[in-house]
């Protein structure tokens, strides 16, 4: 039995007063829920530390959106892995779309930083996903099956690694893929982990994420092959954030 993360991504959004959404989620989801269920909020760096704040003692995990490869050095404006952990999150997202796009990384060095999460005792959440251009080519199982052996980390387990399949083309556009599209997606994504490390495969959470929302997170979330969700927008409201949690029983 795998259990569901729901992971918040708040992106380049929030200022302080955006903590109270934390402690509004926290109110809104039962004790319960979050003990069934990871529930991971990841704030913009400048939050991360009044979050885990904001959420001691609710058992809402706090993580990180980036970080960098390397332990420590000349990178300016760069935050490693050790840094985060050292901060006492729990997850870090590597591999975004939109650090893909924005800043040229590719799966080596989505690789790269997975590792230096695990280094760190991190979970790492991995992202994959195809551009519609690469949908519509009928390339989007070869896209996600090389990004997904050329990102996860030598030696990632159940425990260490979270896949996240997010479709370029549904973020943040209000287009969902179609759960039988998800479900397809995410049974080929465990079929590249079984080729890579056997024993994981079936214990593996793999997360979707693209435009999910009260509304259809439900049917999402009841998939076999969908082990919880990675949301933007949705993530930035409490009660939208709650209504997803909830969906997942
Ligand atoms: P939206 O939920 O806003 O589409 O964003 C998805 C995403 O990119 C989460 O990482």
């Amino acid at each position: 039995m795998r259990r569901k993360l729901i992971a918040g991504n708040w992106k380049m959004n929030g200022v302080r007063a955006s903590l109270s959404e934390i402690a509004r989620l926290a109110e809104l989801t039962d004790r319960d829920q979050r003990r069934r269920h990871d529930v991971l909020i990841c704030p913009p760096l400048t939050l991360a530390w009044t979050s885990a704040l904001a959420a001691l003692g609710s058992g809402i995990l706090i993580g990180a959106q980036d970080c960098h490869a390397n332990a420590s050095g000349a990178h300016t404006g760069d935050v490693s892995a050790n840094m985060l952990s050292d901060l006492g999150l729990s997850h870090v997202i590597v591999g975004h779309s939109e650090r893909r796009a924005d800043h040229a990384e590719t799966s080596a060095v989505v690789k790269a930083k997975a590792t230096a999460a695990l280094g760190a005792g991190l979970v790492a959440i991995v992202c994959v996903g195809e551009t519609l251009a690469e949908r519509e080519a009928g390339k989007a199982e070869a896209v996600v099956g090389r990004q997904v052996r050329a990102s996860l980390p030598d030696g990632f387990d159940a425990r260490t690694t979270v896949i996240a399949y997010e479709p370029v083309w549904a973020i943040g556009t209000g287009k969902t893929a179609t759960p039988s599209d998800v479900q397809v997606m995410h049974s080929f994504i465990r079929s590249v982990v079984k080729r890579m490390a056997r024993t994981e495969a079936s214990a593996i959470r793999i997360l979707y994420g693209g435009s999910v929302k009260p509304g259809n997170a439900a049917e999402l979330l009841a998939l076999p092959d969908v082990d919880g969700a990675l949301v933007g927008g949705a993530s930035l409201v409490a009660s939208d954030f709650a209504s997803i949690v909830k969906a997942a029983g």
